[in-house]
């Protein structure tokens, strides 16, 4: 019964995640999407691909501070794959519509190398893309649990990527984003003086009872 449960509850999470492209797609379709269609969903699948990132983000510091997450949001933790990937999905549109805006022209793939917050973009782009084809049961068993989680510590790496992607462009949003990515990287180093801590004091726990 309590599986059934969880699984309607991921279920209808996933749907949720789903909403915001359900209504992108219906804008469209309306016609209603605004003179420049491709420049405003590039920056809506920037906007939520965030948001998807910073979600799992958050997940990983509050297990980090082993927070005891009530009973009826434990199914979120299962979830982390699936909006990893789910981001990178919107990642993908946003690349596409970049390259729509330009016509696809061979100035749009020189940008990529040459304009510095597309090269901060594209790294970003590039690591996510490696977490995304590598976030299965198949490459946890290849790698062994140890060296995915390793090689899945690359996702701060993008961050400080997309963040200077993000924070070089913005002129209009510069709040809205300036304080959710300086909010994700005051918990970030607030999380790893937690952990250094933590280990510090098991260290000394374990040096205690040898002496
Ligand atoms: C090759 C990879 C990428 C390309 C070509 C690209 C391209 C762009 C472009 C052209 C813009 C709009 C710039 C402007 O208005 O002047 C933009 C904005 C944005 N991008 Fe990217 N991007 C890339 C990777 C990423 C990644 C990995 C993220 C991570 C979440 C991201 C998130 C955003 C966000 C949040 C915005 C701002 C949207 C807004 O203003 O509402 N981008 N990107």
């Amino acid at each position: 019964m309590s599986l059934k449960i969880r699984n309607l509850k991921s279920s209808l999470f996933r749907i949720l995640l789903l909403v915001p492209a359900g209504y992108w797609v219906y804008l469209i379709g309306s016609g209603s999407i605004g003179v420049d269609p491709a420049k405003t969903l590039n920056h809506k699948t920037g906007e939520i691909a965030l948001y998807y990132i910073l979600f799992n983000l958050l997940l990983g510091i509050l297990i980090s501070f082993s927070f005891r997450f009530p009973v009826f949001l434990r199914f979120l933790l299962m979830q982390r794959r699936f909006v990893g990937v789910l981001s990178f999905v919107f990642l993908i549109f946003h690349i596409f519509l970049y390259l729509t805006m330009e016509g696809f022209e061979t100035k749009a793939w020189t940008q990529l190398v040459t304009k510095t917050y597309l090269i901060f973009g594209l790294g970003a782009w590039i690591i996510l893309f490696a977490l995304a084809v590598t976030s299965n049961d198949f490459s946890v068993r290849r790698l062994g649990v140890k060296r995915w989680k390793r090689f899945h510590r690359l996702v701060y790496i993008a961050s400080a990527l997309f963040t200077a992607h993000i924070l070089s462009i913005e002129k209009t949003d510069l709040i809205k984003y300036g304080s959710l990515l300086l909010s994700l990287w005051g918990l970030q180093i607030i999380r790893v003086l937690w952990v250094w801590r933590k280990k510090r004091i098991t260290r000394k726990v374990i040096n205690a009872k040898q002496v």
